[in-house]
């Protein structure tokens, strides 16, 4: 396989995209991560689960006392807002406007900010999560500390993501792409220090706080039936 194309964005979207645009690299993921995930599960959990393993209690760090009290508040917001637009999503395709929020209900939803430490992965260039798609039924992210998103469109272009103050960006994950059968689709993404992360950090080794939300996986909405 040639290193400079995208696997999986295609191949029928790598037929319908201009060389220059396929030829785009995608960056792929290291063997050891450069990011530091952090997860908590959010929302009411099932009594019963064949799967425990995708319900474990979370790590509290006990340096924070309000850690779940905060996360626990952010990301119920975030859930709520999910909520909403999969209601919005299921009437655009014609759907009761629950079918989604009953898949939703009791599902693995976790709050998970990742973060990267510039010190160590600062550097131009630096990949921070290699392209990739989420597994889950939507990701939603606040707007991030630094740039350095870039996602694929349905042609296969690259574009580098840029979250207004005060909005949010949801993207849509395998499951998603499942329940609509290839309707939607999943979107590929990645997260690399680019020259507008290093504009925005300067010459500082501090933590890059890609949340809320550089990266993926903020609020990973999933369905439990399908996880
Ligand atoms: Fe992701």
């Amino acid at each position: 396989m040639n290193r400079w194309t995208c696997p999986g964005v295609g191949p029928e979207t790598q037929k319908k995209t201009s060389p220059v645009a396929v030829t785009r690299s995608c960056s792929f993921p290291l063997a050891s991560s450069s990011l530091i995930h952090t997860r908590r599960r959010i929302g009411p959990q099932p009594k019963e689960t064949n799967y425990p393993a995708l319900n474990a209690s979370p790590v509290v760090p006990p340096e924070f006392p309000a850690w779940g009290a905060t996360m626990d508040m952010w990301g119920t917001k975030m859930l709520a807002s999910v909520h909403t637009l999969a209601g919005m999503a299921a009437v655009g395709l014609d759907l009761p406007p629950a079918s989604f929020q009953d898949l939703l209900h009791e599902g693995p939803h976790l709050l998970a900010p990742t973060g990267s430490d510039f010190s160590k992965y600062g550097a131009l260039g630096s990949v921070l999560a290699g392209y990739h798609y989420d597994l889950n039924f939507l990701t939603i992210h606040g707007k991030s500390r630094f740039p350095g998103l870039f996602v694929w469109l349905k042609n296969g272009t690259r574009m580098a993501v840029k979250v207004p103050t005060g909005h949010l960006i949801v993207q849509a994950g395998k499951q998603l792409e499942h329940l609509t059968a290839g309707h939607v689709q999943a979107g590929f993404h990645e997260v690399v220090v680019s020259d507008a992360t290093v504009r925005a950090k300067g010459g500082q080794a501090l933590w890059g706080l890609f949340q809320p939300c550089l990266p993926c996986w903020l609020t990973g909405l999933c369905v439990p039936q399908i996880v």
